[in-house]
């Protein structure tokens, strides 16, 4: 299926780490720590990885990691980044809505919209999001613990109006933005139409629910001032802590 998604990435990656956004990482590395609590040696997966700016520190911090991510040059820039700071990172090049592992993994992490509510032109909206929790359920161990960082869709249907839901620049119904981004090509100019959702509190918890996760926590999430505590209106994330319960099956 195409994912107009991998080509914005594979431009952005060179400049990803220059995002206001990444400079909270080493908390947000902190944090994910304490409320893993993992002895060294666990094996953590970090879907949509991206340049691996959690993965990389949590390899420093001791943990096996594996990093998924679906963009070549987000990877390319994670395997750079990592053999520059002298630490071990699994990468794989996977679809997060498709993918296997050989073995399970004791936590996951899918952060920032590692691929959650980033949608290709045929993907549907509710099935792309819920293969992606699928996909880690089935990824990780009974009793594993699972953080996802996702877009507030509180915040995006405060911030649209009539006019952008008129021009077909946001669905009320799946809470989806589509905007077009411009990129340069030996051949000339190109331009791709990218799709981004947001989920309110009660579908994230129930999405979870249906990819056979027990919801602990959903916090405000918002890069670079993460807290554990109600999702705020406006703010642009929300985040979900999760386990997978012992026998808990993903619904059909
Ligand atoms: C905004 S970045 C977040 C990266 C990282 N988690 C972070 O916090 O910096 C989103 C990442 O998701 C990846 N991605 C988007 N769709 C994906 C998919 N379907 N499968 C795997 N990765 C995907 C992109 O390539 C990109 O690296």
């Amino acid at each position: 299926m195409k994912n107009e998604w991998i080509t914005f990435f594979d431009h952005y990656a060179p400049f990803y780490l220059q995002e206001a956004f990444t400079r909270n990482t080493l908390q947000e590395v902190e944090f994910i720590l304490e409320e893993f609590g993992l002895p060294a040696g666990s094996h953590i997966l970090d879907v949509g990885c991206g340049v691996g700016r959690h993965a990389v520190e949590l390899a420093r911090h001791g943990l096996r990691v594996t990093g998924i991510d679906i963009s070549e040059g987000m990877l390319s820039e994670g395997r750079r980044r990592a053999a520059q700071e002298d630490v071990s990172v699994e990468w794989v090049q996977a679809d997060a809505s498709d993918f296997h592992l050989p073995e399970l993994a004791d936590a996951a992490i899918c952060l920032c919209e590692g691929a959650f509510g980033l949608l290709g032109s045929g993907d549907d909206p509710y099935q792309h999001e819920l293969r992606i929790l699928s996909c880690i359920h089935a990824a990780i161990k009974p009793q594993a613990r699972f953080i996802l960082t996702t877009l507030n869709g509180m915040a995006k249907i405060r911030a649209a109006s009539e006019e952008q839901v008129s021009q077909g620049v946001f669905d009320p119904m799946a809470i989806m933005e589509t905007f077009s981004m411009e990129y340069e090509t030996p051949e000339g100019k190109r331009s791709i139409a990218l799709k981004e959702r947001g989920f309110v509190p009660s579908e994230l918890r129930l999405m979870l629910q249906v990819a056979g996760f027990t919801v602990e926590h959903l916090y405000g999430g918002t890069a670079g001032a993460w807290h554990r505590g109600p999702v705020q209106l406006d703010e642009m994330e929300i985040m979900a802590i999760a386990r997978k319960a012992e026998g808990d099956q993903p619904s059909p």
